[in-house]
């Protein structure tokens, strides 16, 4: 088991106590999702919450969607996300998110799945081995993977490519950091990817760039039993992407460090969370250290603005200080970093060591949606950094959302709406009534139908849509046979099976 190590930077502690955190059960389906414990203190911006919880049990591990009520909104197949979101591709609003197996070495080997408004697969994203090009990936335990796709990035693009992380497993001499001449490490890579084609149209690696990034710089140690083939030295943690003007930004997590790396791959520059190091001089109030999800606006020669989730924390030294929001103004001529804002809600601080988010949800108010990774929590603040929302959907330490995001979303599922009708007397009935992932939705007409494949029905009553699973009594029921049709308004949008009971 592996607890105090560069890989544990994305573990969870193993073999903790028992889980109390409540779940949710339904009449109507198998979904088992966290319970959302929600406090709203303020306005918010309008959306929906989606985390890709896991922890120490299946129940609950997949993409889910939450109102700001704490209603399931939709459960996703049992399989462990990351970076569940909506993300426009060919202008058309997507759900996407990141699955696959969350290694034991901090990172993880998936595909990028891209679902359209009825939750139809429209294009699945993947890296493998590819013996035409002589691409091959190195894994710690030796065994290849279908695909390499890391789980710490799945940025869509304006130019419908997908920006995705990997981690390598190479060999190294480590001896710069006390590690062996003979050791082995994990390189940094990322990739941009065409969607439509899934051919890749840029590749990078750190250690490529060794002379610029050297070793002596990262902040992360090499921990007792690592730098081996089994337990390849992280020097870098590879954990955002995205584009720039004339190249990408990314976030390096064991080096304090944004990197900025032109299209032909050269390193522009580093901006370092740490004082006297990287290429950039920032003020006291913007030190960062172990940070994620770096995002940069309103760029042009001069600078631009960048935010991120600045951990503080990491598992080896948890305490350390509150995990904050960070924005900066980042003046390119004087290479200064100035900050604008720090956020955290001092009467609530939350010590994440590992993963997290920062969304910048309305440029024009300023709200600022986090997501604290290794606790299980999100919250919202408001233009000025006071706290408007706050919800945790699991016991820190036990259960992790790699990121946290708020997003509008409208969904009719390819799948019918559900129901349950348990007979309480002789006509009188309870109606169960659920439809996974549906939005649009907000009554539920329930008919009494006159056999398994009924040619009439009669409607028996209509009731108001009241969270994820509407419950309604029926009486003077002169059938076995029941269906509902979930409408807006008194428009149909979806027809569930007929039930017998
Ligand atoms: C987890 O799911 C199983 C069924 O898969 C169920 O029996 C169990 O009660 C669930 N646990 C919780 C805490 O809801
Ligand atoms: C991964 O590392 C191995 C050496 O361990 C190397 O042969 C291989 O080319 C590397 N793959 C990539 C994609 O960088
Ligand atoms: C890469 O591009 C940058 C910016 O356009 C340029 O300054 C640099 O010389 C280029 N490096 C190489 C090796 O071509």
């Amino acid at each position: 088991m592996v607890r105090f190590s560069a890989a544990s930077a994305l573990l969870l502690a193993a073999g903790a106590a028992a889980d109390t955190w409540p779940f949710a059960t339904y009449d109507t389906g198998p979904w088992t999702p966290p319970q959302m414990k929600v406090h709203k203190s303020g306005t918010t911006e309008p959306g929906y919450i989606f985390v890709g919880p896991r922890g120490n049990q299946p129940n609950g591990t997949a993409a889910l969607i939450y109102d700001e009520e704490g209603h399931l909104v939709y459960q996703g197949p049992t399989q462990v996300t990351a970076n569940v979101k909506v993300q426009k591709v060919f202008n058309e609003d997507t759900l996407t998110f990141w699955a696959g197996d969350m290694t034991s070495w901090g990172y993880g080997f998936g595909t990028v799945h891209i679902l359209d408004d009825t939750y139809r697969e429209m294009y699945t994203v993947k890296l493998p081995d590819d013996p035409a090009t002589g691409r091959f990936f190195a894994t710690p335990d030796g065994n290849s993977r279908p695909s390499y796709i890391d789980l710490h990035e799945s940025h869509i693009t304006d130019r419908n490519t997908l920006l995705v992380t990997a981690y390598n497993t190479t060999q190294y001499d480590l001896t710069p950091v006390r590690g062996a001449p003979d050791g082995w490490m994990l390189d940094a890579l990322f990739y941009e990817i065409d969607i439509a084609t899934n051919e890749i149209v840029f590749a990078w690696s750190a250690l490529e760039h060794i002379a610029e990034l050297p070793l002596e710089e990262s902040f992360q140690a090499i921990a007792p039993g690592f730098g081996t083939r089994n337990q390849p030295w992280d020097a870098y943690h590879i954990n955002s992407v995205e584009l720039m003007s004339d190249g990408y930004i990314l976030s390096l997590r064991h080096y304090w460090s944004g990197l900025y790396v032109f299209n032909n791959g050269t390193i522009a520059w580093r901006l370092s969370g740490a004082h006297d190091d990287g290429d950039f001089e920032i003020d006291d109030a913007g030190l960062y250290q172990w940070q994620h999800d770096i995002r940069i606006f309103d760029e042009t020669d001069e600078g631009f603005i960048m935010t991120l989730f600045n951990n503080v924390d990491t598992p080896s030294d948890p305490k350390t200080g509150p995990t904050t929001g960070l924005k900066f103004q980042v003046d390119l001529l004087n290479r200064k970093v100035t900050t604008l804002q720090v956020i955290t809600n001092t009467h609530d601080e939350v010590f994440s060591v590992s993963q997290g988010s920062l969304q910048t949800l309305n440029r024009e108010t300023g709200h600022i949606f986090m997501g604290y990774g290794s606790v299980a929590t999100v919250k919202e603040f408001d233009g000025d950094g006071d706290e408007v929302f706050t919800a945790s959907f699991g016991d820190p330490g036990l259960v992790a959302s790699y990121r946290g995001y708020k997003c509008q979303w409208k969904a009719t599922p390819f799948w019918p709406p559900a129901m349950a009708v348990v007979p309480t007397g002789p006509g009188v009935a309870e109606i169960y009534m659920s439809w996974n992932g549906a939005t649009e939705y907000d009554n539920w007409a329930i008919y009494a139908v006159d056999g398994p494949e009924a040619t009439t029905s009669r409607f028996v009553k209509s009731v108001k849509r009241a969270g994820y699973e509407t419950r309604a009594d029926v009486g003077s029921l002169r059938t076995r046979f029941m269906q509902v049709v979930a409408r807006k308004g008194d428009i149909p949008l979806g027809t569930s099976p007929i039930v017998e009971f």
